[in-house]
């Protein structure tokens, strides 16, 4: 099919369209906010150049609850991140989840014909015709559609068709998968950022960049999931034949383990998290059942002595229930997805010890593996961290739609496909 066709690749550069070649991603999480400020070198590498960090106290289970919080926090962080970059920021990409985000499986038809005479071949906006016809389906008013991902199309009845461009046909059918968001959340995100000063660019599934920023092409081929273990959800992505299936949130994260071990072992908020983060596991078999933690006394009292396994067992079963529970909300299909690719870990909660082995357990299969994005240069490896794959993915994601936009090349990307950018400008016009 490729062989027909004849592409035209006529490249400019970012500069030469007028466009800026500094991207910059914002997470913003329930613990943290973080900003990674990457530029596009004259031969198309990516490098980072700024990472700012600031702790997040404005949202709760990944939702924004107090703007004003929020707000300083992104200061916080994009004005640590300039610093290092040595240059200002202006605009940024930002990622959404949470429970709060559904997705559906959606089928469009649409007639191929030739002056009413037979058939005639696929274009781009046949295409364009049979998303479109994908997405009627009835989304409810406070809801915004933040991705039409085509997943496959069908020819005249014959099936698994990735670009049927030029095919020859006289019924187009294509499955798409859609995410959707709620529109007071997305509208409180992007409200955030821009009383920080900031405009909002494009915003994205969280486990979409997350996947952009560290899955394979064959990985995503083969079945795989992505989980991000935050500290106020836990979200995961399906992939099956090359595209998302669905996604799935569990409004519990890491702060729930935190507040298990303060509350069982009658400890404050900030001891129990030290006591997770440096000597915490999640596989309790990994713990000598002789270790123990030593904690110093408050209000005078001697310090005290904690086992390491039973802080093991409180970790390993509040993870286990919250994996298990993302299980549980999956559709049949995802259910049933056989996972030969891989199950990829990210957030800060992929920092814990005994978290691949307990994945190992719970998903039935060896791929595990913890997000550690690729390296972009310039700065210390510091990014290369589970807990910056989303911030690396929206950089990673959004270099490409600028680069697609700047290439006059007549096999360009399909619009569909570049939702990121398209749904935040239709939010502005609804909302602002
Ligand atoms: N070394 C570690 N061991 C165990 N847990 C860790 C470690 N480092 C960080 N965490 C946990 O990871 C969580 C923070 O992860 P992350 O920064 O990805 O969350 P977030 O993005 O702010 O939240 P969310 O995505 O849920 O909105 C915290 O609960 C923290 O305790
Ligand atoms: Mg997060």
């Amino acid at each position: 099919m490729e062989l027909f066709h004849i592409q035209r690749k006529v490249e400019v550069s970012l500069e030469e369209a007028g466009l800026s070649n500094i991207i910059v991603g914002l997470d913003i999480g329930t613990a943290n906010i973080r900003v990674v400020i990457g530029e596009i070198s004259e031969d198309k590498k990516l490098l980072i150049t700024g990472i700012g960090t600031s702790v997040s106290t404005g949202l709760r289970n990944g939702l924004i609850v107090n703007i004003e919080a929020t707000v300083q926090s992104i200061k916080k962080a994009v004005e640590a991140a300039e610093l290092m970059a040595g240059q200002e920021v202006e605009n940024c990409y930002t990622a959404i989840g949470g429970d709060q985000i559904e997705s559906l499986i959606s089928k469009g038809i649409v007639a191929i014909t030739s002056k009413g005479r037979g058939s005639r071949e696929i274009t781009e906006s046949d295409i364009d015709r049979v998303i479109e016809a994908a997405k009627a389906v009835n989304i409810p008013l406070d809801r915004q559609i933040l991705h039409v991902v085509p997943r496959s199309y069908i020819v005249d009845g014959q099936k698994g068709f990735k670009n049927p461009i030029n095919m020859l046909g006289v019924r187009l059918e294509a499955e798409a998968c859609i995410f959707t968001s709620s529109g007071t959340s997305m509208q409180n995100f992007l409200r955030c950022a821009t009383r920080a000063g900031y405009q909002i660019n494009g915003v994205m599934l969280k486990t979409l960049a997350i996947a952009q920023a560290v899955l394979t092409e064959d990985e995503k081929e083969l079945g795989s999931l992505i989980i991000d273990l935050g500290a106020g959800t836990t979200d995961a992505l399906v992939f099956s034949d090359g595209s998302p299936l669905c996604a799935v949130s569990v409004p519990a994260g890491g702060i729930h383990v935190t507040n298990d071990i303060s509350l069982v072992k009658g400890v404050s908020f900030e001891t129990a998290e030290k006591i997770k983060k440096t000597n915490g596991c999640c596989w309790e078999s990994l713990v000598d059942k002789e270790d123990v933690i030593i904690i110093p006394g408050i209000a005078g009292n001697a310090p005290r002595e904690i086992s390491r396994k039973e802080i093991a067992i409180i970790i390993q079963s509040r993870v286990e229930e919250i994996l298990e529970m993302l299980i549980k909300k999956m559709p049949q299909q995802a259910k049933k997805q056989e996972l030969n690719g891989s199950v990829i870990l990210s957030g800060g909660g992929a920092l814990m010890t005994g978290i691949t082995e307990l994945a190992i357990h719970i998903f039935k299969t060896e791929n595990v593996r913890i997000a550690r994005p690729g390296n972009y240069g310039g700065l210390v490896e510091k990014y290369r961290s589970p807990e910056f794959a989303t911030a690396i993915g929206l950089l990673v994601e959004n270099k490409q739609n600028l680069e697609n936009s700047v290439v006059d090349n007549s096999h360009k990307k399909r619009k569909s496909e570049k939702s990121s950018l398209s749904v935040v400008k239709n939010f502005f016009n609804e909302f602002f």
